[in-house]
């Protein structure tokens, strides 16, 4: 039976959310910028909260620079491993040893180029909840599947497999859902705002058939192509509870400005 420790850690439910993926890039040198440009720039995005996802090295670096502002920091991965011999993995409290609140699990990128499964991503999914670590689960489905009209399909496949290991549904207020189409990320190729908000108000539907209150409260987030261009119009749909951001994080100026779009109350 899983334990979970921060049930009762306060969550702004449905507060909008920009998270930015930086993915395998930067440099001390270039994050330090990246940083300092953040840290001004934060001042001026009001009601969105701010994340960044800093490749694993780099941690320490963001957690020194960003510790007294409005930004948090987590990770692009987790281990399903609490610890031991487990070469090159990194543990959910080894990230809380950085302060991380969040950390991706299943981005497109890991189950295709890694090869890992949805029972896999459910096992990290679920070891970062119970750590007392926000996961931000990833789905989405290839262009393949959605020529083939299997996009539902495979998501919904993607969230049961979470579903499946979980036992207290109200834990589940934590997380984060990314609806990331994999023939929009990286491609230039976003998502029409109706098109993603289709699949998203699909998301909530299907969470509404395992508890209604969960449904309301938990926040599903875009991410394919996003910038400070097309944010807008995505952040407008009512089921888009911000965004996971790649490319364009990697620019403070286009991070900034997304977050300033997002701009529902909560
Ligand atoms: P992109 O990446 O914004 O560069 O498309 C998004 C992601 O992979 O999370």
């Amino acid at each position: 039976m899983l334990t979970f420790k921060d049930v009762s850690m306060a969550i702004d439910h449905r507060r909008p959310i920009v998270i930015g993926n930086w993915k395998m890039n930067g440099s001390r040198a270039s994050i330090d910028s990246l940083l300092r440009s953040l840290k001004t720039g934060c001042e001026h995005v009001e009601h969105a909260e701010l994340v960044i996802l800093p490749p694993f090295v780099y941690l320490e670096q963001c957690e020194q620079a960003l510790m007294q502002t409005q930004i948090s920091w987590g990770a692009q991965d987790v281990s399903e491993y609490e610890k031991g011999a487990y070469t090159g993995e990194i543990s959910a409290a080894m990230l809380l040893d950085f302060h991380c609140l969040y950390s991706l699990v299943g981005h497109s990128e890991r189950r295709i180029l890694l090869g890992e499964s949805n029972e896999l991503v459910a096992r990290k999914f679920h070891a970062a909840l119970e750590q007392g670590l926000r996961p931000i689960l990833c789905v989405g489905e290839t262009e393949k599947e959605r020529d083939n009209s299997q996009t539902i399909e495979v998501i919904e496949a993607q969230l049961a497999a979470v579903f499946h290991l979980t036992h207290n549904l109200q834990a589940l207020q934590q997380a984060v859902i990314a609806y990331e189409p994999v023939w929009a990320i990286g491609t230039g190729k976003v998502a029409t705002p109706e098109q993603a908000e289709q699949i998203h108000a699909e998301i909530r539907d299907y969470i509404k058939g395992r508890d209604p209150e969960l449904a309301q409260v938990i926040r599903i987030i875009y991410g394919g192509s996003v910038n400070a261009a097309n944010a807008r119009s995505l952040f407008e749909m009512p089921n888009i509870d911000g965004a996971l951001v790649g490319g364009a994080s990697l620019q403070a100026e286009q991070l900034i400005e997304i977050g300033k779009q997002c701009n529902r109350s909560f």
